[in-house]
């Protein structure tokens, strides 16, 4: 979900609405705004996307503080009388608010049986009756108030305060969702994501668990419970024209398309070609501690999951440190025993992701050290983990992460041949690698200029119900993205396998209806693929084969799609970029939203 909020000089809906627009990926079931008018506070919310919203908004909307919501449906089906603003019952208090209220029955039942008349299913709706009952003299402050209703909440939240009789403030508040404050020139924003803040102001805050805000045309105010706060702002480097689809028919087309500049990114200035190894200035642990590591355990969630699968198979192989992935929803569930020989590594594109910041807060609760691999600069999990490796995608905005994750792909190659030239790997070994990573921006440009081919792919491929992705060691976290992507945007059935276990069950489902997206490097075990082609072949199964040039295949696929070749270790992030554009054009062909998928967001800041 999104939260936008205003306080300055000038009409807040417009500032408002352009900022939903920019946030609209973070959810998009719902979207509202209030504002404060002379008397009386003003919503306006529907279950629909912004740009209805911003259409259908009353001429007479004026006010100068606001704020506003993108929604994600949590509690409540999307409805208008569930989108955000939440007003209370007397109209005094309008909330908006990311996040779950664990313990919302139990304060629904006691302010039903205490005469409210609740008109949402949300948890929110209680926030903003607790605020307004809990001005119990005229002396209350708002921010008194506040904090009295946190003191009841059970949950997570970010949140935004508007009150009828404080006109000249937004008070905010953070726990476990993220709250950002951007500090105009007489005015200030707030937002739960700086894409909503950069068109007004570089210059941000970003409030921490626990803490508060106070928001004025003229400044603000942190806070906890117990004292003032004191914050330093930082500067935020992405543009709004990072924000902008750049003449591409979709945000996810254009993110695509930026892959061969984004990893110059993530690679610019890190490759030392005298030594044959890797500089990361942000990891803040020197060789000796490094090489204590005698595991690496990755964690994330989503595409970032399957990205640290490919991951740890990259640093086992290079660095010959055991390493595994694990999604941190679990992970953080399991009462794991926490290692103080293993290197726990983060990776998440927002760096917001509940799940994997509650599991670094807890690894950190028992003393393992974790470091981030992270996109969003300043983020929560960034500013939590140990130092990490940044990963330069720049902003991503279609909710099926691409460029993201290429990026991810490149910064655990990286993170894997540091470690690996501080133990046992050979200076040429080093430069073999760094000479494939040089490789990589120019070979995707290759890929990409298949795209009309991989359309046509795409198109036939959408006419089946159900698919199979499948792929063998380095290949299976490939064919788990690729499944996952068509999952995501073109709602077909698509599940991974390895190649290796189709014979112990899935097998039984291949026939003329179901077709298999194999993916085939021409390395060590392409003899064995190939035979896997065979089965499939036998039980006319229809083939998609993603593979090397010059391979012989020994049967005739539907469709073959041949990228360049990179070092056996680095061919998993080439043959993932394929995958993508069958995605996007399976989705197209579909007529779905490519960009903004049914029932998921960008980034779950939620449990
Ligand atoms: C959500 C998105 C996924 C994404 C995952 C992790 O579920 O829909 O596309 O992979 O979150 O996001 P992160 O920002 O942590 O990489």
């Amino acid at each position: 979900c999104g939260i936008v909020g205003y306080v300055g000089a000038k009409p807040a809906a417009p500032i408002l609405v352009d900022g939903l627009a920019r946030l609209e990926y973070r959810g998009y079931d719902s979207a509202g705004v209030a504002v404060l008018g002379p008397s009386e506070i003003r919503l306006h919310r529907d279950a629909v996307r912004v740009r209805e919203l911003e259409a259908s908004l009353p001429k007479r909307f004026a006010g100068k503080t606001g704020i506003g919501h993108t929604r994600w449906a949590t509690h409540g089906v999307p409805s208008q009388r569930n989108a955000h603003p939440q007003l209370s019952a007397d109209g005094r208090v309008a909330v908006v608010h990311n996040g779950i209220i664990d313990n919302a029955s139990q304060l629904r039942a006691e302010l039903a049986a205490d005469g409210v008349e609740l008109t949402s299913d949300t948890d929110t709706e209680v926030l903003a009756h607790l605020i307004a009952r809990a001005h119990t003299s005229d002396t209350t402050t708002l921010e008194q108030a506040v904090l009295a209703t946190l003191d009841r909440i059970e949950g997570t939240y970010g949140l935004a305060v508007l009150d009828r009789a404080h006109p000249d403030r937004i008070v905010v508040a953070r726990n476990g969702s993220p709250i950002i404050l951007g500090i105009g020139d007489r005015e200030m924003h707030v937002a739960s994501d700086t894409a909503a803040l950069v068109r007004y102001t570089k210059q941000v805050v970003h409030l921490d668990d626990g803490e508060l805000a106070t928001l004025k045309a003229d400044g603000y105010q942190t806070f906890t419970r117990d004292a003032r706060t004191t914050k330093t702002a930082v500067t935020v480097d992405w543009d709004t024209s990072d924000y902008g689809s750049d003449g591409h028919a979709h945000f996810m087309h254009k993110e695509i398309a930026e892959q061969p500049d984004s990893v110059r990114r993530v690679l610019k200035g890190r490759l030392d070609e005298r030594f044959h190894t890797v500089r990361l200035g942000g990891l803040e642990m020197d060789a000796r501690e490094l090489r204590e590591f005698r595991r690496v355990k990755i964690l994330g969630c989503g595409s970032a999951y399957y990205a640290g699968q490919a991951g740890a198979q990259f640093i086992e192989e290079v660095a010959r440190i055991p390493a595994d992935a694990e999604p941190a929803s679990e992970f953080r569930y399991r009462n794991p025993v926490i290692e103080k020989d293993t290197l726990y590594v983060a990776v998440s594109q927002s760096g917001e992701t509940y799940d994997t910041l509650v599991a670094v807060q807890e690894l950190k609760r028992k003393g393992g050290r974790v470091i981030g691999l992270v996109n969003a600069v300043g983020s929560s999990i960034a500013r939590e983990c140990d130092g990490g490796v940044y990963l330069h995608a720049g902003p991503e905005v279609a909710v099926a992460s691409t460029k993201a994750l290429t990026n991810m792909l490149v910064g655990f190659a990286l993170l894997g041949l540091h470690l690996g030239r501080i133990r046992d790997v050979s200076p040429a070994d080093g430069r073999r690698l760094i000479t494939a990573l040089q490789a990589l921006p120019e070979q995707i440009e290759r890929i990409l200029a298949d795209e009309d081919h991989l359309a046509a792919v795409a198109k036939d491929l959408a006419q089946a119900p159900s698919l199979f992705f499948v792929g063998r060691t380095r290949g299976f976290p490939v064919a788990r993205e690729g499944a996952q992507k068509l999952k995501e945007i073109s709602y077909r059935h698509a599940e991974a396998y390895q190649t290796s276990e189709l014979k112990h069950g899935p097998l039984a489902l291949v026939g003329p209806e179901l077709p298999t997206v194999a993916i085939v490097p021409d390395d060590e075990l392409l003899e064995r693929n190939l035979g896997a082609l065979q089965e499939i072949t036998a039980r006319s199964g229809p083939l998609v084969v993603v593979t090397h040039d010059g391979v012989d295949l020994g049967v005739v696929p539907a469709h073959v799609i041949a990228v360049p070749k990179s070092e056996p270790e680095l061919d998993p992030l080439l043959l993932t970029i394929p995958l993508q554009l069958l995605a996007y054009h399976a989705a197209l062909t579909l007529g779905h939203d490519v960009d903004k998928p049914r029932n998921l967001a960008k980034s779950v800041t939620v449990e």
